[in-house]
């Protein structure tokens, strides 16, 4: 038996953060390593492009540039070798997220980020990705009572409208991979959802 790679995807705010010390927990239980990281992010020179890309405003195109720059440290260094010494690796975040906001909500056209997919990634796919969806008014508030916004996150609801659609759009393009998990409902229900989809994987 070997690990797999899972992301976790969705809005600013819709929780997906939450969940995940008890998914670590319960790969932890079948007795495989798990390697949990995140984007943009997971290397030391990716957390510096976190920096700049949460805080400096910057070309939608740059923007996607850089992702595709700290995403391809990310796999050379954490998420490749990882999976080949047979971990479960869980990003919160991966290239669905570009899809969504680069794409989806800056309008950088599909084919471009396509080109640096395949450059980047080669075969490379996760092979379960958690959407946790909500309503943009619910990850609004939630993001308006929690924390200080960084960029992203001081967009209006049309920026986060389409990001939303964006993400069900590839869920809807990619159904064996998606599992779209309801994230409005009372936490204890989606911490149910997600050990349900835990459980068949
Ligand atoms: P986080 O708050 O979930 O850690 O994500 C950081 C922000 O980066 C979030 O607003 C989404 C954004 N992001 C993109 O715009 N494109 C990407 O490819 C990734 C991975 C994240």
């Amino acid at each position: 038996m070997s690990g797999k790679f899972i992301t976790l995807e969705g809005m600013d705010g819709a929780g997906k953060s939450t969940h995940i010390p008890n998914i670590i927990k319960i790969l932890q239980a079948r007795g495989f390593e798990v390697v949990s990281t995140r984007e943009p992010g997971g290397t030391a020179l990716g957390e510096r492009l976190r920096e700049l890309l949460l805080h400096e405003p910057m070309h939608a195109e740059t923007e996607t540039l850089l992702m595709f720059a700290a995403r391809r440290e990310h796999i050379a260094t954490v998420i490749g070798p990882a999976l080949a010494r047979g971990a479960y690796v869980l990003s919160d975040r991966f290239t669905d997220a570009t899809y969504a906001y680069q794409c989806g909500a800056k309008g950088v056209p599909a084919t471009k980020i396509q080109i640096l997919e395949q450059w980047v990634q080669s075969e490379l796919q996760p092979d379960v990705t958690l959407l946790f969806d909500v309503p943009v008014e619910v990850s609004m508030q939630r993001l308006a009572a929690t924390r200080v916004p960084d960029k992203f996150e001081r967009e209006d609801a049309n920026f986060f409208s389409r990001i939303r659609q964006a993400y069900l759009q590839r869920a809807q393009e990619n159904p064996a991979r998606f599992r779209v998990i309801d994230a409005s409902v009372a936490l204890t229900e989606v911490v149910a959802n997600v050990e349900a989809i835990l459980a068949t994987i």
